[in-house]
């Protein structure tokens, strides 16, 4: 529905606009005429040697989507029922949901107050017998402190699942998110800045943990060795799913890959001029921007701004609703949702995790965005 509350205005500002780059059509239509639609054909083999070459993580599998490579991950972690999986409360749900799947406990941990993401300092204390892996979320594309998460888990033999669905084309140190952990994974969802309309993949940087990967993603068989004629016949030999998109899905992502360094390079543009027109409003105390620590190279995944208290947020959008401007926020913290209340357990009071999330907006952020209109100090 298009409002027109101000004279300047002419549609609404979406909250976020998919970016088409203009070839999706035509590497759908060479799928089609390639002839092969299921999965793992050509466009599949193009996409996941791109993300394997530019990102350096060992092998990456192409999946449904960041929830299907959590499920995989968390089936290559063993989890068994009542295993804990160390994670923040600040997340999506997908991050808890595969390993409850698995009967899995997510034990939720606090958020460092500057990036968002969890405060490695708390990690250490939420450990117990049970514990079986530490799954770190890149909030916003920003890294978490990543030495010091992998020197604990190496220290008490956990696994490192990286949570990167938000973290496609940002780094920690000079290396790729998703890349650091044992996996990683990413998310091409339509909401993401590199996207598939759903669209995943599994990072696996240990190469223990390659063959069975592909047993998971297809079915529990060892198919993949089939294709590759290292076996004559293929079985069922392990649990699995079927987590493999189709060529159609993997060729439309092939258009995206492609400018993936344009888009990165177009939504940093838009988030460094928020940054600057905000700055002030911090400086008076009035707001606070986002944090990025040194040695992270962010990917532009998100603007926000953190307000006073939760009438300002709700002032501020409605404002900006008023305006023809959609802001959102998020998220519900899981370990006060009704399934993480009844799923997993909270480590401490979880005290900045609950004060960020009443006070956190969203605006849009998109490539072609007309970022004159979107920044606004109504109510602010
Ligand atoms: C942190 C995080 N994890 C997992 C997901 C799930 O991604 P997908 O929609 O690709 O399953 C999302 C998506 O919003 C996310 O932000």
């Amino acid at each position: 529905m298009l409002q027109m509350n101000s004279p300047n205005q002419t549609s609404v500002i979406g909250f976020n606009k998919p970016y088409l780059t203009g070839k999706e059509l035509h590497y759908i239509a060479d799928a089609h005429q390639r002839g092969q639609l299921a999965g793992d054909g050509f466009y599949t083999k193009r996409c996941s040697e791109w993300l394997e070459q530019t990102t350096g993580a060992k092998k990456v599998l192409l999946t449904h989507s960041c929830t299907a490579a959590l499920e995989m991950a968390a089936m290559l972690a063993d989890i068994q029922p009542g295993d804990e999986v160390i994670m923040p409360s600040y997340t999506f749900v997908s991050t808890a949901n595969a390993f409850v799947l698995r009967g899995g406990v997510p034990v939720f941990v606090d958020i460092r107050a500057d990036t968002l993401n969890i405060d490695e300092t708390q990690i250490e204390a939420a450990i117990t017998p049970r514990t079986r892996a530490i799954v770190p979320v890149h909030y916003a594309g920003v890294a978490c402190e990543m030495d010091t998460i992998m020197e604990i888990a190496n220290r008490h033999d956990l696994l490192v699942i990286e949570d990167a669905a938000q973290g496609v084309m940002a780094s920690y140190k000079g290396r790729a998110l998703g890349t650091i952990g044992h996996l990683g994974a990413y998310s091409f969802h339509e909401t993401k800045n590199v996207i598939s309309g759903e669209g995943g993949a599994l990072l696996v940087n240990d190469p223990k943990l390659v063959a069975r990967a592909e047993i998971i993603r297809e079915k529990g068989t060892n198919r993949s060795q089939f294709f590759r004629n290292q076996i004559d016949k293929y079985t069922w030999i392990d649990i699995g799913s079927s987590y493999l998109p189709g060529e159609i899905i993997a060729a439309f992502l092939w258009a995206q890959l492609e400018e993936a360094e344009f888009i990165t390079s177009s939504r940093l543009e838009l988030w460094e001029k928020y940054h600057k027109a905000f700055e002030h409003l911090e400086n008076d105390g009035r707001l606070r921007r986002p944090v990025v620590p040194p040695g992270c190279e962010h990917n532009a995944h998100m603007y926000f701004l953190l307000l006073k208290d939760l009438d300002s947020r709700t002032a501020y959008i409605d404002a900006m609703k008023e305006d023809g401007i959609n802001c959102v926020f998020h998220y519900v913290p899981l370990h006060s949702s009704p399934a993480g209340r009844k799923y997993g357990r909270a480590f401490g009071d979880l005290a900045v995790t609950n004060d960020i999330s009443d006070r956190l907006v969203r605006l849009p952020l998109w490539v072609g965005l007309d970022i004159n209109r979107s920044i606004s100090f109504k109510n602010l």
